[in-house]
């Protein structure tokens, strides 16, 4: 697969407002990760009004540490998963007790962090810190399988190293922080699991997933 043409044509096809975020304009860890975990399973439409509510009612992760544990919970009300939000408030309150109160500014040390996983570890130190860690969610997932027609299945343990050397080859010298909030727009905008925009797609002419016509079938699953 051509990563150097991939990485070029995702990053001249972003547009940033394409796709309104708060937290775009404001690269602050705090909301990043507050964002980051309300959208883990919840669509953005969804999210977003609980975000602005939260970052309202706690302006600083050592608000949101201070708060009671109900309070959380009711304006988490109708999110769903509420193992989120008390994470949520376990995180805040280890980030003031370990950190003093600034998020860790490193890939391992956001994983120490109660709910925060690879991806999320990886969205904060790119987005806040310019860390040079490629984002690995299903859309990327997706988008790198069609592109290099690779139908490994992504959700084992040595499929999900198999796409963090790709996602890290696509990334490759690209700014982290542009990258991964074009890729995240790109799976939502363009490559989506269903009728994937492929006439209009700027990368079509070196996808080998449109090629061969396999992108239906990627990214492959286990044989259960
Ligand atoms: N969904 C979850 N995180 C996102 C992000 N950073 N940009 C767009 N959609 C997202």
């Amino acid at each position: 697969p051509d990563w150097l043409f991939f990485r070029s044509a995702l990053l001249a096809w972003y547009r940033p407002e394409r796709r309104p975020m708060p937290w775009k304009a404001h690269p602050d860890p705090y909301c990043i990760w507050l964002s980051e975990i309300i959208l883990q399973q919840t669509r953005v439409e969804q999210g977003l009004p609980y975000y602005e509510r939260f970052v309202e009612a706690y302006p600083t992760v050592g608000d949101l540490a201070a708060a009671e544990d109900a309070a959380v919970m009711k304006l988490w009300e109708g999110l769903g998963y509420y193992s989120r939000a008390r994470n949520l408030l376990k995180a805040a309150r280890y980030v003031v007790a370990q950190y003093g109160g600034e998020f860790p500014a490193t890939y391992e040390g956001l994983l120490t962090l109660p709910g925060v996983g690879p991806y999320t570890a990886a969205a904060i130190a790119s987005f806040a810190f310019g860390a040079q860690v490629a984002v690995l969610d299903g859309n990327v997932f997706r988008i790198l399988a069609r592109f290099a027609n690779d139908a490994t299945p992504a959700d084992t343990g040595p499929g999900r190293k198999h796409f963090g050397a790709l996602a890290s080859a696509a990334l490759g010298d690209a700014a982290a922080p542009l990258y991964n909030q074009a890729i995240m727009d790109f799976g939502a905008l363009v490559c989506t699991p269903r009728k994937p925009a492929c006439p209009s797609c700027p990368l079509r002419t070196h996808c080998r997933g449109y090629a061969l016509a396999t992108w239906p079938e990627l990214p492959g699953k286990t044989k259960k």
